[in-house]
């Protein structure tokens, strides 16, 4: 066999072979290959040049993104921040004009007491003896919390009421009489237009705690639990204060009569319900009454000096 090769002065020269291989074959093969890889080669070049191209783009965008979702991430939060800040604040306007609504009615309660006697004793004792029912009845802790400070507004109308009617010792006439009931209408005016839940409740107190579950209370005449219940409540509670307390009509009277008062004025004048709640809870409304007046006759005096008043008799109630 013969095979081609570069000889010194460029020319291919024979170089004789005797293995029987075709060198110069086998050499073209190889050359061809070479071709071949190069060819893929440059192609993959040019592939991995674009890949490098798709892919740096890619990156770019991904970056842009990221710095998008990173950006409106950071303003979420100082979004959500923000709401916070916000939300605490008006908690606290929310708190702070609440405590402003409790403190001006805490003022006007004050103030439709200041002509009588026994001044701040009958707005504490109300407001405590109301909680008491309130809750003793279900009331949410919302609405025990307005009861504390509107109940003792029931009678803010008496502001507008003339002394020598006020405190006048005898029993009043008719005219007299309808004067008086003109304290709760008069006490509803004053607390028209409520701008907030609290004031309302003050309005309905005061408009409707001589209103009678059979409907012969006034101003309206209205019956059962067409009466707010803050009124059903405060009325039992304000009747109970006043006949356990010295008023200037009368003298206080012993715990056991004024509870077969009201037992009396059960499904009548009062809501029964409310009755059965309060006489079953008696001795925890004694313990307010007992911590409040500390220097108050005890029951034993209380009992010695107890005689019935001209209204009460007057009125058949002995
Ligand atoms: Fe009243
Ligand atoms: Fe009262």
């Amino acid at each position: 066999m013969i095979s081609k090769s570069d000889n010194n002065d460029g020319a291919d020269a024979v170089i004789p072979r005797d293995d029987g291989i075709d060198y110069y074959e086998a050499y073209q093969r190889e050359l061809d290959k070479n071709r071949l890889y190069e060819q893929e080669l440059a192609f993959l070049r040019v592939e991995l040049e674009k890949f490098k191209n798709e892919a740096a783009k890619a990156y770019l965008l991904s970056k842009e993104r990221h710095k998008d979702s990173a950006l409106m991430s950071a303003q979420a939060l100082k979004t959500i921040n923000d709401l916070h800040t916000k939300i605490r604040e008006l908690n606290g306007a929310k708190k702070n004009l609440r405590e402003a609504y409790k403190d001006t009615i805490n003022r006007l309660a004050v103030a439709s007491e200041y002509k009588d006697n026994e001044t701040g004793n009958h707005i504490l004792r109300m407001s405590r003896y109301s909680v008491y029912l309130a809750k003793l009845y279900g009331q949410t802790p919302e609405q025990v919390e307005e009861m504390e400070f509107t109940s003792p507004m029931h009678d803010v109308g008496k502001i507008g009421i003339k002394d020598n009617i006020l405190f006048k010792n005898g029993k009043l006439t008719d005219a007299e009489f309808n004067e008086m009931k003109k304290h709760t209408t008069i006490g509803a005016a004053i607390l028209n237009n409520p701008k907030s839940p609290i004031i309302e409740c003050a309005r309905q107190i005061a408009l409707f705690h001589h209103e009678k579950w059979n409907g012969r209370g006034y101003p309206h005449g209205i019956k059962g639990e067409n009466i707010p219940i803050n009124a059903r409540i405060v009325a039992i509670c304000d009747t109970f204060d006043a006949l356990t307390s010295k008023r200037p009509y009368k003298m206080p009277y012993p715990i056991d009569v004024s509870c077969d008062i009201i037992g009396k004025g059960r499904g009548e004048d009062f809501d029964p319900d409310l009755v059965d709640l309060f006489l079953k809870n008696i001795e925890g409304f004694v313990k307010i009454k007992d911590s409040i007046d500390e220097d108050g006759e005890d029951e034993e005096t209380v009992r010695e000096n107890f005689t019935w008043s001209e209204r009460d008799k007057e009125a058949g109630k002995t």
